[in-house]
């Protein structure tokens, strides 16, 4: 397939911008409540004029939806609920025609159990698909070890008929594959060069540092087995088609991620990391909250910028369908809403690395509460059940559902102040917010100074400066737990941000270098002294040439 984008440069998705699309609550377009790939075509327009130029498409593949298409039962079709193939077809089509790649969602760590592997692994142990999946022996009364999955419960589960007990990481309907089994990594490679085939930019890989697990050693993430397996995927499926590739590690440090993204891409192009998403929590559940410490951010940040520069490639972002809406998480949702959207956006797009935008973050939608009884996400159900039965109180539960559950970023995308909010035509498949009458694509679009036109000028300021790219950080004033300052230099240019995470007036003077620089963006309109609430700015000056 001829495709418009130059890739001729190794890197290009370096100097990208990626916008993360969660199909089920898009667009919907044939009348079911749910979002659907006709319904992403219909919208590619919008997605060209904001400027990106890539498209993360959570799962289309055909699914039970037990964790909304993050249990696949099959790799090569699309599940009808979102079109047909030749609709994902046309949609790769549509979006290379306006410039934007589409990067393929891959869950390789596990199928669902209604994959027909798993179905015939579980007939009997000689089954040439029995050992597809993770099995140990047992007379059902106690799993081989204690591990929990991560939507709770424990990790394993009994086939009587069998007499074995499976490992899955996630919920019993996703079964962990065998990824010490050749052939199921033969498979899956095949499965990834049919994707190729049609023409995707490249792939956005499910829990990938998991595939490397060893239950019997309780190892999840960075399993002894990792970088190997990390380095034969490329080698079989990335690689040779210069696909860019990003790899969801909750596991990953600084260290381990200067391997998994180093520059000559040997494993993958980079990964999302978590740790300064797990920062404000109390243990390493999320629903133990804690208030955002800001030193602990920059402090984060900082490693990560500073730890990957020059030798691997970073993923910025705060959202994404697993998390909450980050303007309530870690700004002001009410007062200072369209400030502090564009503050934290400010804070993540002056970096080095390759911004993933989640949809609906670019219009500043914000987290919702309803009542449990609305909410779909087995993860939220799993919970609240977990955490009352061993005596949390109820309220509390709840309060850290609102504040950390995974259906705050799925609710429908709002596109306009009418009733279904442009999503739909009926009830949909999960409640629009109601803030929908004022927070919409449609006023965004008419309003200059909405979000929507800042996060177009920070994908442009991106694409004009090669600062944004390759200038080296540094963290000013590590300890003020109030402003986040850095600075990015280049041999071209300097880049100063500033950004108040508080919703007062601070005094703030800038460094002398950049009294005369230029401002090449702002959240307030005229200059004042000082730090208005949220208030962040991006001043530059150029290198003198002699
Ligand atoms: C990843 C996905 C999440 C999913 C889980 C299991 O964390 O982002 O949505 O539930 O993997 O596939
Ligand atoms: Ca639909």
């Amino acid at each position: 397939m001829a495709t418009t984008l130059d890739k001729t440069k190794r890197h290009w998705w370096q100097s990208a911008v990626f916008y993360q699309i969660y199909p089920k609550s898009f667009q919907d377009t044939n009348g079911d409540g749910v979002g659907d790939l006709p319904g992403i075509i219909s919208r590619l327009d919008y997605l060209a004029d904001l400027g990106i130029d890539g498209i993360w498409l959570s799962p289309v593949c055909q699914s039970p939806q037990v964790d909304n298409g993050y249990d696949i039962s099959d790799y090569r079709a699309i599940d009808p609920m979102f079109g047909t193939m030749e609709d994902m077809e046309t949609l790769i089509r549509e979006a290379d025609k306006r410039g934007i790649s589409i990067i393929f969602d891959l869950v390789l760590n596990h199928s669902s159990d209604q994959h027909r592997w798993f179905l015939e692994a579980k007939k009997s142990k000689d089954n040439p698909y029995h050992d597809y999946y993770i099995w140990r022996d047992g007379d059902g009364t106690n799993p081989p070890n204690d591990m929990r999955a991560t939507f709770g419960g424990p990790a394993w589960t009994y086939v009587p008929e069998l007499r074995q007990w499976y490992f899955h990481q996630f919920a019993p309907q996703q079964p962990d594959l065998n990824w010490e089994n050749p052939a199921v990594r033969e498979e899956l490679y095949a499965m990834i060069r049919y994707w190729v085939d049609k023409g995707i930019g490249g792939f956005r890989l499910d829990v990938i540092d998991q595939i490397g697990k060893d239950p019997d050693r309780k190892i999840t993430g960075n399993g002894p087995r990792v970088h190997e397996f990390f380095q034969e995927l490329s080698r079989e499926a990335f690689i040779k088609e210069g696909l860019v590739s990003v790899g969801e590690a909750w596991g990953a440090d600084v260290e381990r991620a200067k391997r998994y993204s180093a520059h000559d891409g040997s494993e993958l192009s980079m990964v999302f990391q978590f740790e300064h998403i797990c920062l404000d929590q109390t243990t390493w559940e999320k629903w133990d909250m804690a208030p955002l410490h800001l030193p602990d951010l920059k402090a984060c940040m900082c490693r990560w910028q500073q730890g990957l520069h020059g030798v691997g490639w970073n993923s910025l972002f705060m959202n994404n369908h697993d998390l909450p809406r980050i303007v309530s998480r870690w700004g002001n949702d009410t007062t200072y809403r369209v400030e502090s959207a564009k503050m934290l956006a400010t804070m993540l797009h002056g970096m080095e690395g390759t911004p993933y935008i989640f949809q609906g973050e670019e219009i500043g939608m914000t987290n919702i509460r309803l009542p449990l009884e609305q909410y779909v996400d087995v993860e939220i159900h799993n919970v609240y059940k977990e955490r009352t039965e061993k005596g949390y109180d109820p309220e509390a539960v709840m309060e850290s559902i609102w504040a950390r559950g995974r259906d705050n970023a799925r609710t429908p995308m709002q596109w306009d102040d009418s009733e279904l909010a442009g999503f739909t035509t009926v009830e949909p498949w999960l409640p629009i917010h109601d803030n929908h009458t004022e927070i919409n694509v449609e006023a965004a679009l008419t309003d200059p100074d909405s979000i929507y036109h800042y996060y177009k000028k920070l994908i442009q300021l991106r694409k004009t400066y090669s600062v944004f790219r390759d200038g080296a950080f540094t963290l000013l004033d590590p300890a003020d737990d109030k402003v986040f300052a850095y600075t990015r230099d280049n041999e071209y240019g300097h880049l100063l941000v500033v950004c108040n995470f508080t919703d007062e007036w601070l005094e703030y003077e800038l460094p002398e270098e950049y009294a005369q620089a230029e401002v090449l963006l702002t959240n307030y309109r005229e200059g004042a002294p000082g730090l208005r609430p949220y208030e962040a700015a991006m001043f530059y000056y150029e290198e003198e040439r002699v």
